[in-house]
């Protein structure tokens, strides 16, 4: 990696890191604000579809700042935008508290179009070269850099951990980035590293980082 690369990167790691002072929420009185939520992110923030992320285990900052996005109109889905409006802003720290203490149980990773061990291989070996290497034909960003080694580091900077997530929403949000859908990454971070990936990278490093085990419960 070049300098002016590096330079690049700790330029935009100081930029578009979320260093928003959060105060401590209670995450018992977070529990009780969540039962709205079940339905889809489930009881403990460990979603059962593929479509609706897993919020256990995520940065407390992380939370609040992506449903203060989705109320804001900064991040927009059909679904989840409606709820975020009824979300009381007295409310979001313990929200964040609550899913931040809870431990991210490991999901089922739907590969069945991959047909065979090889396939398997092949993509998981690719996401591994893009996480921990970047590609430095095209610029590509490690992603390690910000979203840590097992895909859950940096918690203090509200960075979101991205191991154990279902790997079919990591792909759907991967892609909003590049198309422009999702555009709530402060300093287009994670849009000016989609932007160089093809369609088949974006799947292979979303496996990857899905197969990342958390460390975090170890570290609490
Ligand atoms: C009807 C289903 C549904 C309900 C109920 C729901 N959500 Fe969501 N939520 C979603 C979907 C779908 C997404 C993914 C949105 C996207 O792809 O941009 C999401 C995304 C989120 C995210 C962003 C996750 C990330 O990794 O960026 C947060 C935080 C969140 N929801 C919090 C909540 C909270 C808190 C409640 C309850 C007050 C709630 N949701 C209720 C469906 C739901
Ligand atoms: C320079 C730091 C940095 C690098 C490098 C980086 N990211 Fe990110 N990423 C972020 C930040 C910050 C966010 C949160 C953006 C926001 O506020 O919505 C994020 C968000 C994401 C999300 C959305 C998570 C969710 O729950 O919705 C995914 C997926 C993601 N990154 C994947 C990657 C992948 C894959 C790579 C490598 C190809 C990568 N990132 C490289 C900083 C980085």
């Amino acid at each position: 990696m070049s300098f002016n690369n590096k330079h690049w990167i700790l330029g935009l790691i100081c930029l578009s890191l979320n260093f928003s002072a959060v105060a401590q929420g209670d995450a018992e009185i977070g529990k009780l604000k969540t039962m709205g939520c079940m339905g889809c992110h489930g009881p403990t923030g460990n979603s059962f579809l593929p479509n609706f992320p897993a919020l256990a285990g995520q940065p407390a900052g992380y939370i609040v700042k992506q449903i203060q996005d989705f109320k804001a109109a900064n991040r927009y889905n059909a679904t989840m935008s409606g709820f975020a409006l009824g979300i009381n802003d007295a409310d979001l720290e313990h929200i964040g508290a609550f899913y931040a203490s809870q431990i991210k149980t490991p999901i089922m990773k739907n590969i069945a179009h991959l047909k065979t061990e090889a396939e398997k291989t092949a993509l998981l070996t690719l996401g591994k070269k893009l996480y921990d290497y970047g590609n430095a034909d095209t610029g590509q960003a490690a992603c390690f850099v910000c979203h840590g080694k097992n895909g859950d580091a940096l918690v203090d900077l509200d960075v979101p951990i991205l191991a154990n997530q279902h790997p079919q929403y990591l792909i759907s949000t991967l892609k909003e980035f590049k198309n422009r859908k999702r555009t709530n990454d402060n300093e287009r971070v994670m849009r000016r590293i989609v932007d160089t990936m093809s369609a088949e990278e974006i799947e292979a490093v979303a496996y990857y980082s899905s197969y990342l085990v958390p460390t975090l419960e170890e570290k609490k």
